[in-house]
């Protein structure tokens, strides 16, 4: 396929859906081909893609490229700067791990369907771990090892686990996490109890094995016999991610096979401008959403090879650790967080990291996973001299919403728009009416129904919980969560979210899940926390509470207590720092607490007194509080 320009290619999408992603679905190699392109017999809130069809997920990342004479070629660079380890995969070499590894699966009783939990590090391993779940028809489900156990505990609940895959400790920086007492902790908090795990014991730290249960990989690894894959459904399940949703309950998104198979080939060809055997590197996490997409599935569908780094932006050792790696191994793309870049620009201002690295084979750096702000943008393309290529998109959408297509026609970039709506995608802004509104004009963004392939098909296990969160609220459309607008050039600006989800570093957090932790405080009566801006880390939640009749005790002790709760029952990555103890919540009449006020006095934003707040003087302390906690300075 190939497209004149981004507009016949997005015309496409729609006039002839089933043509277009049916030409891209080409591209896979399927066991039995599909019966419908789309069907849309269950609208209007489900749809399936490639209904009657089957493949394997696992066959056309890795069996597909070796069976085509890429053998050799490198699958997988593992870069490492903390244990100081570069190891090169080739796509051979993977075949005969991911293929040992899913007979160890098999050998633990793990069959189609079946989820398996992986909480584990940044290493090859967790790759084999997903690889070989796609190979045998489970499902897997990875936790990002930042989480804390009562986070995985929760997961571990809905998901009902066969086996968990874990390793004995991740490294951060100079840290080691030890997994496996987070692990066990989780699974002594979880109702539901996995009936095995399998520990990779890595030198840094020596898991604790529980007889009977526990068991070690390289060993299970190395009595194992290969297996083949399996084929499944298009519309089977290959993944559960679980995202922060408004309350402390994850939501299991749901990933198919055939459509994410076919959404992230398409993808990386046309969104990154990426070939087979280009180097390509997302340098996020295999537990988030960016890790499953841009790490794994769409680079090794693409016959590409990956990086897995193991590393941070800055401090391993220094700032030019991204530029090293691009430039070692002959990055073509690299896709990051902004925040990552704010890291890099504030101990290298002047890029004089980026000048000791060749970096001539890079062709284009592309952001996601918050804002980017019109300075680092600026900032990062002033210095690499590349194009700097915003994108939006979100767990459940799984690839891009709106963006700039650069294997299609690099569209000219506005500095805080992500370009325009992707192929595929019918993005709207409505009013709280569900009425469109005019360019120009803020409101809610919703994409019209259908999805695309690659989006969230429902919910894990909870068709009703989708229905509601997605399709209920604006009929007709899947509400993404986020507010903003279009300009009359087609441009979509995203200006953040409208509900109780933040963006703490690129890390999606919910503030309400939070305040049921700071809830179950005994000396709390009621809690607020909000989103603030911070100058790295994009926002950081920092909370307000009420004390219960009767305490009195030094609140400096309490707020120190709530610090240390969400620490250790979400995980150090929610950033939460600063609580502040008040007399009241500033709420309306009704008992609405003014969120997005706080929201606006923190961020010294201008803000007018609601009409219906009950008591306007506790804006007033609010102010006070917030300026103690360094916040609430007028821009
Ligand atoms: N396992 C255990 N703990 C983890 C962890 C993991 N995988 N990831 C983060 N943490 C911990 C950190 O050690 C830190 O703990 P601390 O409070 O004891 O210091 C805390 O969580 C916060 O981590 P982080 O937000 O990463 O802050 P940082 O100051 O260590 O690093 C950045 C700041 C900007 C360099 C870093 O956040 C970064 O690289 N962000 C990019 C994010 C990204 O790739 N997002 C994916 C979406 S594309
Ligand atoms: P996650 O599901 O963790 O990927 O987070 C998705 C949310 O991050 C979106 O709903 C947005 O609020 C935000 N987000 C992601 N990418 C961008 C972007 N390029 N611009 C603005 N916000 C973004």
């Amino acid at each position: 396929m190939s497209y004149k320009n981004y507009q016949e290619a997005f015309d496409l999408s729609f006039n002839n859906r089933d043509k277009f992603w049916g030409e891209a679905a080409e591209k896979i190699t399927w066991y039995k081909k599909w019966n419908k392109v789309l069907d849309d017999s269950r609208a209007p809130y489900f749809y399936s893609w490639f209904e009657g069809g089957e493949l394997n997920t696992c066959y056309n990342a890795i069996d597909r490229h070796v069976e085509a004479g890429r053998g050799e070629q490198f699958a997988i660079i593992y870069d490492s700067p903390i244990t100081g380890t570069i190891k090169k995969i080739t796509y051979k070499e993977l075949q005969n791990n991911v293929a040992k590894f899913a007979g160890v699966l098999k050998s633990f009783g793990v069959n189609k369907g079946d989820r398996v939990i992986i909480y584990m590090p940044m290493i090859p391993e967790t790759l084999f771990g997903m690889l070989a779940c796609a190979r045998i028809g489970a499902v897997h489900s990875v936790v990002f090892g930042g989480f804390a156990p009562n986070e995985l505990a929760v997961r571990i609940n809905d998901a009902k686990p066969k086996i968990i895959l874990s390793a004995s400790c991740g490294l951060e920086g100079k840290k080691v996490i030890e997994y496996k007492p987070l692990l066990d902790k989780a699974i002594e908090i979880a109702k539901y109890k996995p009936e095995k795990c399998i520990i990779y014991q890595r030198p840094q730290a020596k898991a604790s094995m529980i007889d009977g249960r526990d068991f070690d990989w390289n060993s299970s690894f190395e009595k194992a016999t290969a297996a083949g894959c399996v084929p499944v459904k298009a519309t089977d399940p290959l993944y559960i991610l679980y995202t922060s949703g408004t309350t402390g309950i994850p939501k299991g998104v749901v990933r198919d096979n055939g459509g994410h198979a076919v959404a992230l080939r398409w993808s990386l060809e046309y969104i990154y401008d990426i070939k087979p055997g280009d180097v390509y590197w997302a340098a996020s996490d295999v537990g988030w959403v960016v890790g499953h997409s841009y790490i794994v599935y769409a680079p090794l569908l693409t016959g590409c090879t990956t990086i897995v780094y193991e590393g941070k932006p800055i401090g391993t050792p220094d700032a030019g650790a991204f530029w090293r790696v691009i430039s070692e191994h002959n990055v073509k793309v690299l896709f990051t967080a902004p925040t990552a870049l704010r890291a890099i620009k504030k101990e290298d201002p002047k890029g004089e990291f980026i000048k000791k690295y060749d970096l001539s084979n890079f062709k284009a750096l592309f952001l996601a996973g918050e804002r980017l702000d019109p300075d680092t943008y600026y900032w990062a393309g002033e210095l690499l001299k590349k194009p700097v290529i915003d994108h939006w998109w979100q767990t459940e959408t799984g690839w891009a919403i709106a963006g700039n297509c650069a294997g299609i026609e690099l569209l000219p970039i506005k500095a805080g728009s992500p370009t325009k709506p992707i192929p595929g995608y019918d993005v709207r802004i409505v009013n709280s009416d569900n009425q469109e509104v005019p360019n120009g004009q803020e409101g809610i963004v919703v994409v019209k129904l259908p999805l695309p392939p690659g989006c969230l098909p429902t919910l894990w296990e909870n068709d009703q919980k989708f229905i509601e969160s997605y399709l209920s609220p604006f009929p007709g459309y899947y509400f993404t969560g986020d507010g903003g607008y279009k300009d009359n050039d087609g441009y979509v600006y995203i200006m953040g979210r409208v509900d109780d989800i933040i963006n703490v570093a690129g890390h999606r957090l919910s503030t309400g899940g939070m305040e049921e932790v700071i809830a179950k405080h005994p000396d709390v009566a009621e809690c607020a926390v909000v989103g603030v801006h911070d100058q790295l880390k994009g926002e950081v939640p920092i909370g307000f509470y009420v004390l219960k009749a009767g305490v009195n005790r030094d609140s400096k002790d309490i707020d120190k207590e709530l610090v240390s709760m969400i620490r250790n029952e979400i995980g150090a990555l929610a950033c939460f720092k600063q609580a502040s103890n008040i007399k009241r919540l500033p709420k309306t009449r009704s008992g609405k607490i003014l969120r997005g006020t706080i929201r606006k006095i923190a961020n010294g934003e201008e803000y007018k007194v609601p009409s219906t707040i009950d008591d306007p003087a506790i804006l007033d302390e609010i102010t006070v509080a917030l300026k103690n906690m360094g916040y609430a300075n007028k821009k």
